[in-house]
């Protein structure tokens, strides 16, 4: 298996390192900046070393080189600073994207693609169109890193065990996302035996204000980001099934067309193997439309 990184800043050698650490493959990271990927793969094949994990991570300033992979992780782009949406980077990291694939067209047609950079649903879109590729195997990873988050003000709020608990988060990864009390339990009980409504409004409005606050203390998420994407890869390339929400073009789920956006999915060895229609109530459906609009008119404001 070979995994190759397109952009090798915090991020994307924090993915780089967590694919490694759990043994899914070879990892190929690239970017633009001569050195920078070469010093991570260096340190990053220090620490595996130790560990005595012998898949290798490998760093290259040249797109060539992600030639036989089987994954592609899009990182590369501008990333949210402080006081920054993730919507504020559309035109940026459209025209950085739109690079990227020229050369996974070139490179690595065949490979399954997770897009990281933001604003990821929009960017899932423009990869899938650009590509003409099949959307099984083009997927975006936002509510990973939005369910990495309720879990844990869940276990804050609630003091019992992270392992305990099973959640779901979907919709648009950003001002719209939607955390579903309704569909998360702990030990198997619903969490709204665990929580009040009041509880319950307040872990959905941190959940979504969270990573600005990470980035005005450090200026980038990178841990939760690396861990968010090697999770997806695990579930594809071990084929565990594992249901996970991920950015994923809509053909008629859930009454919607033509637009990527987080719901839970089922991810085996053909990538995302079944889109999985939760029957929303009312109040859950008006923030799932607001997040598809917010999609659909960044993906009208690119040209493909
Ligand atoms: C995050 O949620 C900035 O989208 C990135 O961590």
């Amino acid at each position: 298996m070979k995994i190759t990184v397109i952009g090798a800043g915090r991020v994307g050698s924090s993915v780089a390192l967590n694919c490694s650490l759990r043994e899914l493959g070879d990892v190929m990271l690239l970017d633009i900046v001569e050195g920078l990927p070469q010093g991570e793969a260096m340190d990053i094949n220090h620490q595996l070393a130790e560990r005595g994990i012998d898949f290798t991570v490998s760093g290259s300033n040249n797109y060539e080189d992600m030639k036989g992979s089987e994954f592609v992780v899009v990182v590369a782009g501008v990333s949210r600073k402080p006081g920054m949406t993730r919507m504020d980077l559309l035109k940026t990291n459209a025209d950085i994207v739109k690079g990227v694939c020229n050369k996974i067209k070139a490179f690595a047609h065949d490979s399954k693609i997770v897009v990281v950079t933001n604003p990821l649903d929009p960017l899932t879109y423009l990869v899938i169109k650009s590509l003409q590729g099949q959307r099984n195997k083009i997927m975006g990873m936002g509510g990973m890193l939005d369910l990495s988050r309720f879990k844990e003000h869940i276990s804050t709020v609630t003091r019992i065990s992270r392992e305990s608990i099973q959640a779901m988060v979907i919709s648009e990864h950003g001002e719209n996302m939607l955390p579903l009390v309704r569909f998360s339990s702990m030990g198997g009980i619903p969490l709204s035996e665990f929580i009040t409504p009041e509880q319950s409004e307040d872990l959905a409005t941190k959940t979504k204000k969270i990573a600005a606050e990470v980035i005005s203390l450090k200026g980038a998420t990178v841990y939760a980001p690396g861990n968010a994407v090697s999770t997806m890869v695990e579930s594809i390339v071990k084929n565990k099934r594992t249901i996970l929400p991920v950015s994923a073009l809509l053909e008629g789920e859930y009454g919607y067309s033509d637009v990527c956006i987080g719901v839970p999915c089922v991810l085996g060895n053909e990538g995302i193997e079944k889109i999985i229609e939760l029957k929303l109530n009312e109040n859950e459906l008006e923030v799932f439309d607001l997040g598809i609009q917010s999609v659909k008119s960044a993906i009208r404001s690119f040209s493909l």
